[in-house]
């Protein structure tokens, strides 16, 4: 990548493409202290408020800075490392590869809790390991109290849902939900009739006194990875099909039509919604149906599968901080008259994580 200057023009070249950089779009960037906030970065003018015909009058390139002065009298050094960032368009955390896993991965990612956790290297290195493996287990968070809210907006803010700020799993009388049961849950995604689902789970030991009642996880990029692989066509339909996944009790009525397996832009994997309590199939025609429902049998075949799940118990203290658009969660049955399990939950998205993850990016230099 490189900067040219001809003719009072500034051109960037990248790869052997040679193209002008717009004057309007420098001039957006002006960024002295009459310009821009210091601390903030916000700008302290409206460019939608400026004269359209900005032309440069002035420029000077050196190695690290680029001058301008523009026609309406506005003039600014920029860096030219940042200008190269704006056109490179990284996104640190987009860049974190996903690792694959299945019922061989031994490593739970654990992570020991401690006071100010939120502001150290630590924490840098467990949210890397969360964008790599879909989740993180903090050992010792304190039980008392909820501080599972604590926790979960020392990162970035809860997200509400429907059942409340946070939720208390245990089984319970005229439960809403199974999860207030002491039956197994099978791997299933949270809450995929809301729009937008929840993006990450926190589930917080408090009690678990119980022989049963492991966690389990899979991660829906390994299993939806090996579908495209072994039947692409049950993964082509699965990624096609919107189905209507909904949530109905005495106080709402929440629904969304969404694919099975969701891709991105540029057709990589964005998220899964496995709730097979909650689907609701559209009338489509009679073949492609028929391919629909054998390719949602393997899928949850390859979920309900040993070969992809890890289960382990969580102590007083274990906080589970799962990516729900990747993994699985469930947990296996228990016998409430062995004593207390107590898990208490909540949900945040993905800003809080990533916007932490960049600021510890950047106070620790890596
Ligand atoms: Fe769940």
């Amino acid at each position: 990548m490189k900067l040219e200057l001809k003719d009072n023009k500034v051109f960037f070249e990248n790869k052997g493409l040679k193209k002008e950089i717009h004057p309007f779009w420098l001039r957006e960037r002006v960024n002295g202290e009459n310009f821009v906030d210091k601390s903030t970065q916000q700008r302290l003018f409206d460019p939608t408020q400026l004269q359209e015909n900005i032309q440069i009058k002035n420029l000077n390139l050196s190695s690290d800075f680029l001058e301008i002065k523009f026609n309406d009298g506005a003039s600014t050094k920029i860096s030219i490392i940042d200008i190269f960032k704006e056109f490179s368009n990284i996104n640190h955390v987009k860049q974190i590869e996903k690792i694959k896993w299945d019922s061989s991965f031994k490593d739970q990612n654990t992570f020991e809790f401690k006071d100010n956790l939120f502001e150290t290297d630590e924490m840098y290195k467990a949210l890397v390991n969360f964008y790599q493996y879909g989740f993180v287990i903090f050992k010792n968070v304190p039980t008392k109290n909820n501080f599972i809210i604590n926790f979960a907006n020392s990162i970035g803010s809860v997200r509400r849902t429907n059942f409340g700020e946070f939720f208390n799993v245990k089984s319970k009388p005229n439960p809403n939900d199974l999860a207030y049961t002491s039956l197994p849950l099978a791997p299933h995604t949270d809450n995929p009739y809301r729009n937008p689902v929840p993006c990450i789970q926190m589930l917080h030991c408090i009690e678990n006194e119980v022989t049963g009642g492991l966690s389990t996880l899979v991660d829906g990029y390994t299993v939806s990875e090996k579908l495209k692989k072994d039947f692409p066509e049950y993964y082509k339909i699965l990624t096609e099909v919107k189905i209507r996944f909904q949530f109905i009790d005495e106080s709402v009525i929440l629904e969304d039509w969404a694919e099975m397996i969701q891709l991105d832009e540029n057709g990589n994997f964005k998220q899964v919604r496995f709730s097979p309590r909650l689907d609701f199939v559209p009338l489509i025609d009679k073949e492609k149906l028929d391919l629909f429902y054998s390719a949602r049998k393997k899928i949850s075949e390859l979920y309900n599968s040993e070969n992809y799940r890890i289960e382990f118990k969580l102590l007083p203290g274990d906080l589970l901080m799962m990516d729900n658009y990747r993994l699985l969660h469930g947990r296996t049955t228990y016998d409430a008259n062995e004593g207390n399990r107590f898990l208490q939950g909540c949900y945040i998205d993905y800003d809080s994580t990533e916007g932490r993850l960049k600021h510890l990016k950047r106070k620790f230099n890596y």
